[in-house]
């Protein structure tokens, strides 16, 4: 992991956004908790995204499905044939990989070494043997290329297996009687099974969508970077159906509009960009990704998808309930094709923890802070009384009830006030408002700025509105 990711994580943990989970127990690989101000910002990102789906959209509206679903969606959506990764072991350290991940690693370390030409060639082989499900020409691709495991440092591989990524559990409390089901590894699904439900109770017509968001699980084989790559993580997924035939016009539009929702998040430019896929799934017939760079490299953060009516044709191929849409305007009965918008909320935390991550260093001092939007920012304003007497803590609290229904506020009263400013600036707090002297005679606080460290002298009645405005989106 590299140096500002470790900074990262570290500071993640010390200032209570996320931990290890079951940390006492040294933790599970690839799943953490949310601390404090962690799950404060997680529900501020989540909340955004669905009021951006829900409210602004007209034609938009939510669900919250089961995690568990019928064994029989797995099967009509692909995921029980085809949602494998192939994984090869090490047998000296008994260590397991992703077959492809290792191949791409080692393209990687070729081309920094200069070896272009090489590192082309290998990734174009790749490509070739995985598309023909070529799996002993993979392991054969390793062992011939000389890719050792990091940990033995041997070529001892196995044979290239796949590896299916969904958890699956047994329903039922007699063995006879038990049943295997999965924790869904997308929440797409219970969305697509939905599809007539909401379009007749919410009475929608095409073209509309259905937002959700919730858990997803997934095996993953490589669990790494922090919390991009996790095994349990959330959605934000939205469905948008469409008529046949208009979809590749949605998807430039919906490509462009969640581009433009990152870029207003604060996001800069020249940090985001797209990623077409010249490989498309089975399904899709455009895809394209936003990535961001994370301090590893440009990696995806959200996925567009034009996925055809490859979904509902297929439950209702499985269910043998029909699956159409009747459209007055054209007076025709046909399965709506279906745009796709993804992306992981934890995915976009790490993003906006990456982001917000400044240290600014100087002769005079350094200081490090989370710029958060104050939109996103888990905690709006801080309320600092600076001192424990002559009744300033009495007067900074009459000023948290005032504020405390519709903003998260921090009271805190030990420790300097400079020390408190600082501890403010960790965790990303746009404002510090002090309360003094000053404040009983004329009812004034100072609103020291997290950004410029600025400070201004304004009267208590104008706090609610400056807040309010600021955090608005
Ligand atoms: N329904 C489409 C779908 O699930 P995906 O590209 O597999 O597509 C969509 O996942 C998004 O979910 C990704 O862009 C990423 O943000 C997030 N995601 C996927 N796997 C993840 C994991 N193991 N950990 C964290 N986030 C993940």
């Amino acid at each position: 992991e590299n140096a500002q990711l470790k900074d990262i994580i570290a500071h993640a943990k010390e200032y209570g956004f996320v931990y290890p989970s079951s940390e006492i127990y040294d933790g599970l690989q690839a799943v953490y908790d949310y601390g404090a101000y962690g799950v404060e910002l997680k529900n501020n990102l989540k909340r955004l995204w669905w009021e951006t789906m829900t409210r602004v959209h007209e034609n938009i509206v939510g669900i919250d499905a089961a995690i568990f679903m019928h064994p029989t969606t797995w099967k009509a959506s692909g995921h029980v044939d085809s949602f494998n990764d192939p994984m090869i072991d090490n047998k000296d350290s008994k260590k397991r990989y992703r077959a492809d991940v290792l191949v791409e690693e080692h393209a990687a370390k070729l081309e920094k070494e200069g070896k272009e030409e090489e590192a082309k060639q290998l990734t174009a082989a790749l490509a070739r043997l995985l598309e023909a499900e070529d799996l002993a020409g993979v392991r054969d691709l390793i062992v011939n290329t000389g890719i050792a495991c990091p940990i033995s440092g041997t070529t001892n591989w196995t044979d290239v297996r796949q590896f299916n990524l969904m958890f699956s559990t047994q329903v039922g409390s007699v063995a006879e009687d038990a049943s295997t089901i999965y924790l869904r590894p997308e929440t797409a699904q219970g969305i697509f099974v939905n599809f007539l439900n909401v379009q007749k109770t919410a009475r929608m017509k095409v073209p509309f969508g259905i937002a959700q968001i919730g858990k997803a699980f997934r095996n993953e084989i490589v669990a790494r970077q922090f919390i991009f790559r996790m095994r349990e993580f959330e959605q934000m997924e939205m469905q948008f159906f469409v008529r046949p035939g208009t979809e590749l016009d949605w998807y430039k539009q919906w490509s462009e509009t969640r581009m433009n929702w990152h870029l207003a998040l604060g996001t800069p430019a020249e940090k985001l960009r797209k990623h077409d896929h010249e490989k498309l799934a089975h399904y899709a017939n455009a895809a394209m990704d936003i990535e961001y760079e994370f301090p590893f490299g440009f990696k995806e953060v959200e996925g567009i998808h034009s996925r055809t009516d490859f979904d509902l044709k297929s439950h209702q191929e499985f269910s043998k309930k029909k699956q159409q849409y009747f459209d007055p305007e054209v007076n025709q009965n046909y399965i709506p094709y279906v745009i796709e918008t993804s992306i992981g909320a934890d995915r976009l935390f790490l993003l906006t923890l990456c982001n917000a991550f400044t240290e600014e260093k100087s002769e005079e001092k350094s200081r490090t802070y989370l710029k958060f939007h104050p939109a996103i920012a888990p905690v709006k304003a801080a309320i600092l009384p600076l001192t424990k007497k002559d009744g300033l803590p009495e007067k900074a609290k009459e000023i948290v009830d005032l504020l405390k229904y519709d903003f998260n506020i921090i009271y805190e009263d030990a420790a300097s006030i400079g020390k408190r400013y600082a501890r403010q600036d960790l965790i990303g707090t746009p404002f510090c408002i002090a309360v003094d002297h000053q404040t009983l005679e004329d009812n004034t606080v100072t609103i020291r700025h997290r950004d410029t460290t600025e400070q201004e002298r304004v009267s208590i009645s104008e706090l609610h509105g400056r807040i309010a405005e600021a955090t608005s989106f």
